[in-house]
């Protein structure tokens, strides 16, 4: 099958900077597609040239084989990463103002129905939570039922329950058959929601897969940390079981065979406070490909 979309060897630069430095990845029709990278990666640039909002200084973008054009964004649905709602009216006159734009807009009870608004319907856009705002956001995003919706870090900032509720939205966005492209820096959400993840940094895409694939194509088994080794294996790394690497003054190593592992592990002068074992996460690859932390 075509993909939905194709993104090629796509440019922008800024003054010095190379914010996205030829980029390129197919998505499949259907699937939720993850740009995943810390602030200052180009997920943002990339989602806006994608959306045709940004131009591109080179590369491409084709939605189903075509090149897009002003068509295109009667078929999308975007939620920026920062956007004003229109204050004093309340959340049922902001979807009726919105439907108003689209020719053919979903019914009102369907986008109150997907994105939970029904408890909050009343209210003035004003005294809506974090959570409540990116809600009607995505609302607005899907009331021209869009064959894709561009979604930027739609839950930065939102507490755990708002994350997850919003997540399961997505969840139902999905299952409508909607393709959903969107950025985050958390990996427990790309993880969790995407088919397939872009990892990005300084403008360009170190892995792309879906997440379990790029994971066991990087780790086998599980991943011990130990915080604190003691100076004398810092220095002299040679003494450790093989295949066990110093990062940021921690020894790390991933094993298949736990047990003989930490056996071996507590016959030596190691410090083990604070060791963790656990499976390897996309935290941990972002960390392995890039020397640093995903939320530095
Ligand atoms: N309008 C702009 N002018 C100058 N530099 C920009 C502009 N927009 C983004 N940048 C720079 O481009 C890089 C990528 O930014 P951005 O795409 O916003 O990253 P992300 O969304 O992953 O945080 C950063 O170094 C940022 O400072
Ligand atoms: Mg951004």
């Amino acid at each position: 099958m075509e993909p939905i979309i194709q993104v090629r060897e796509l440019s922008k630069r800024y003054q010095n900077v190379r914010a996205v430095d030829r980029v390129s990845f197919d998505i499949r029709e259907g699937i939720c597609f993850g740009l995943l990278g810390p602030n200052g990666a180009g997920k943002t640039t990339t989602i806006e040239m994608m959306e045709g909002i940004l131009a591109p200084d080179s590369g491409q973008i084709l939605f189903r084989g075509n090149p897009i054009d002003t068509r295109f964004k009667e078929k999308v649905g975007i939620q920026f990463q920062h956007t004003a709602l229109p204050e004093f009216i309340t959340v049922r006159e902001t979807l009726q103002l919105f439907s108003a734009f689209y020719p053919d807009p979903r019914s009102m009870e369907e986008v109150i129905e997907i994105c939970s608004l029904r408890e909050i319907i009343n209210r003035d856009n004003r005294k809506l939570s974090g959570g409540q705002r990116q809600r009607l956001l995505l609302a607005l995003a899907i009331i021209p039922a869009p064959e894709v919706v561009f979604l930027d870090e739609p839950t930065t900032g939102l507490d755990p329950q708002a994350r997850r509720n919003f997540w399961s939205l997505i969840e139902r966005v999905k299952a409508e058959g909607t393709t959903v492209i969107l950025t985050t820096h958390y990996m427990d959400e790309a993880q969790l929601l995407c088919d397939e993840v872009a990892i990005m940094d300084h403008g360009r895409i170190l892995e792309l897969d879906a997440p379990q694939r790029l994971l066991d194509r990087h780790f086998t088994g599980v991943l011990i940390r130990i915080p604190e080794p003691g100076e004398r294996f810092i220095t002299d790394p040679s003494q450790l079981p093989s295949g066990a690497e110093i990062r940021d003054g921690a020894v790390e190593l991933t094993t298949a065979r736990i047990d003989e592992t930490v056996r071996r592990l507590l016959t030596m002068e190691l410090n083990l406070d604070g060791l963790s074992i656990h499976k390897p996460n996309l935290e941990d690859l972002f960390l392995k490909l890039t020397g640093s932390s995903l939320r530095a």
